[in-house]
């Protein structure tokens, strides 16, 4: 690892733009100490709220892999590269007085690792997310991220997450939870929706600092041989297969909101390499969860070597990365002509 892997969200500079990103494996310390190990520029907690549903949703959650061909398959980290994970999860079993002080004390240590454990809240109702918010800051954990759009708030108990697709609704949380902290405010977006740079754009103008987009989005995977629906029921679905919809979403927030407006990439990177792809559509930094969570934290330290080999090969930084691919794209219209090029495209 070398200067050249250095960026900042905003006001927080990160050795490097890979971030472990919540999920399960990220409840315990053990989970979070493994990621600061394997070097990244920060771990996202696995979040929490004040929902008793939404902790009893981790109860109830089911995991599945599936193959490019619909099949489950083990949950193994020798699954193959297109593989994803589809499941419904919950919030922390942990109470938020035990959340917070684990975090408190992970974020400590991870001041040695030159990284951050950043607290990560989970809408539900807006008085108490903003009286955990401010709980997190006199905690001292230094860093906050706010998810105000996780995939399930239609299928889980009423009330016990949320998936916010309204710039209004946006505007009156994050304002809220802004006027409560004074700690970088990261505020993670659905991509549940066609406006997602709007999204990303009230959560900005009310006092976010970065936007994450964009969480996992609801599918439904029938099962041909039983006719029922995998897992019986909607699920999250993301990972793999979702990199190009992330990367055009960090496209379009960064031609709205312009360079300076810190983005983080989240759903579909798992690899070094996907780190840049998203960096060259306008990420800062890149969040990956599921990868590292089927395949373990070699992951994360892979993912490192390959970014840094990859930024050696090109010879440039990381932060030379954001944005130059959004920034070249160009409309249809500007595409040279390529008379009749369908036809080597059609069976012979
Ligand atoms: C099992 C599972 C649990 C998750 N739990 C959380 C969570 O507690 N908080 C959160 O903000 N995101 C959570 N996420 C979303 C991930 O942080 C991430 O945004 C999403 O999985 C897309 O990124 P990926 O392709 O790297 O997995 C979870 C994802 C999965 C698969």
């Amino acid at each position: 690892m070398n200067g050249a892997s250095r960026t900042s969200v905003g006001r927080v500079p990160l050795k490097n733009p890979l971030i472990a990103g919540s999920a399960e494996h990220l409840i315990e310390a053990d989970g979070v100490r493994r990621a600061l190990r394997a070097g990244v520029g920060a771990v996202v907690v696995k979040s929490t709220n004040e929902s008793q549903a939404a902790r009893h949703q981790l109860q109830c959650a089911e995991y599945m892999v599936l193959d490019d061909h619909w099949r489950p398959i083990p949950w193994d980290k020798e699954a193959p590269a297109h593989a994803f994970v589809a499941c419904r999860s919950g919030l922390t079993p942990q109470s938020f007085e035990v959340w917070l002080e684990q975090t408190a004390m992970l974020d400590r240590e991870a001041r040695s690792y030159d990284s951050y454990a950043v607290a990560s809240l989970i809408l539900a109702e807006l008085e108490t997310a903003v009286a955990m918010a401010r709980q997190v800051e006199q905690a001292g954990v230094r860093v906050l991220e706010l998810n105000i759009g996780t995939p399930y708030a239609s299928q889980a108990a009423k009330g016990a997450v949320s998936t916010e697709l309204d710039p209004a609704r946006i505007t009156t949380i994050v304002s809220a939870v802004r006027a409560a902290v004074t700690i970088p405010l990261w505020i993670k977006i659905t991509g549940q929706s066609e406006r997602v740079p709007e999204l990303a754009a009230a959560a900005f103008a009310a006092g976010g600092e970065a936007v994450v987009m964009a969480g996992r989005s609801l599918g439904l995977i029938p099962d041909v041989e039983t006719f029922e629906p995998m897992l019986g029921t909607t699920l999250g679905v993301g990972g793999h297969w979702n990199m190009p919809l992330t990367c055009q979403w960090l496209a379009l927030s960064r031609g709205k909101l312009g360079a300076d407006k810190p983005l983080i990439g989240t759903n579909g990177a798992q690899s070094g390499l996907d780190v840049a792809r998203m960096m060259l559509a306008g990420a800062c930094a890149v969040e990956m969860s599921s990868a590292v969570m089927l395949r373990g934290f070699e992951v994360l330290s892979d993912s490192l070597a390959e970014l840094d080999a990859y930024l050696a090969r090109k010879d440039v930084t990381a932060r030379d990365l954001i944005g130059r691919a959004a920034d070249r794209r160009k409309t249809f219209a500007e595409m040279p002509l390529r008379q009749d090029n369908w036809r080597r495209h059609i069976p012979a």
